[in-house]
């Protein structure tokens, strides 16, 4: 079963195609990711399919349904979204995982165990009562994925959460990741132009380049046989700084 899908998307600005993806379909339970270039329109991609922007032409379904104009609101309660950059409340960290659940009607003191639970795991739990602002960029992303994990999303949505992030915390941080996403088995779209990133985390990957899709495969079938010159420079690109080391 797909949870979204994404069909004849087409995104413009000015007179210049900056997105033109035919179909696109996150299946239940699995991580897709999307790899390319900066540039490519992968975030573009993430905002049309999680609702935050719409597309000059084409449609989305969940769970079947074409989402339709009003509904947006209602079914993006069901989505959560992690940026690049961590965008924490001017609050406290346990403030920040807590808002949510409250906005959602959620009572104090279940919206207080649920939040303690997420910063205890993604290891931030001693840092609850420090302001989010006087974080270190690894933590803030940290607490936004404990915050996007505490609402219990049908699907999520990454943004290259790692691109801050020193090697080091970068490797810690992808291994829990990878453990709350398949001991939780959320829908997750994930978006990176690290392919290392990609083939540890994901079951399926599409490859996107100028806005459009050249290849869709598991990530180890797209490193091992890329369709063309640029993919293949591109996936490579690790691989070849690797061996001059
Ligand atoms: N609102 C906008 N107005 C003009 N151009 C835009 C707008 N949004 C995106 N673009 C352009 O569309 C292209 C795709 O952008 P997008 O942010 O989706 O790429 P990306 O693959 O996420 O890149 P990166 O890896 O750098 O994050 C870029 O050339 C960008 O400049
Ligand atoms: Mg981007």
């Amino acid at each position: 079963m797909y949870i979204i899908e994404g069909n004849d998307i087409l995104v413009q600005v000015r007179d210049h195609r900056i997105l033109d993806v035919d179909c696109v379909r996150l299946a239940k339970g699995k991580v897709f990711a999307v790899i390319g270039p900066n540039g490519s329109g992968k975030s573009t991609l993430l905002r049309v399919l999680s609702l935050l922007q719409k597309p000059n032409t084409g449609y989305i379904t969940f769970k079947g349904k074409k989402v339709l104009p009003g509904e947006q609101i209602k079914i993006r309660r069901k989505m959560a979204v992690v940026f690049q950059e961590s965008l924490l409340l001017d609050t406290s960290v346990l403030n920040n995982v807590m808002t949510g659940l409250k906005i959602r009607g959620i009572d104090h003191s279940a919206a207080l165990k649920t939040a303690q639970y997420w910063l205890e795991r993604f290891k931030v739990s001693h840092l609850s009562n420090r302001w989010a602002k006087a974080i270190s960029g690894g933590e803030a992303q940290r607490v936004s994925l404990a915050r996007a994990f505490a609402m219990e999303p049908e699907v999520m949505f990454l943004d290259e959460p790692f691109s801050n992030l020193d090697a080091p915390t970068r490797e810690e941080l992808l291994d829990e990741l990878s453990e709350v996403l398949h001991s939780t088995g959320v829908t997750t779209f994930f978006v990176s132009h690290d392919f290392e990133e990609v083939a540890f985390l994901a079951d399926n990957a599409m490859a996107l380049m100028d806005g459009k899709p050249v290849q869709e495969a598991p990530p180890k079938e797209i490193f091992s046989n890329p369709v063309n010159e640029a993919l293949s420079k591109f996936v490579g690109a690790k691989k070849r700084r690797k061996w001059r080391i």
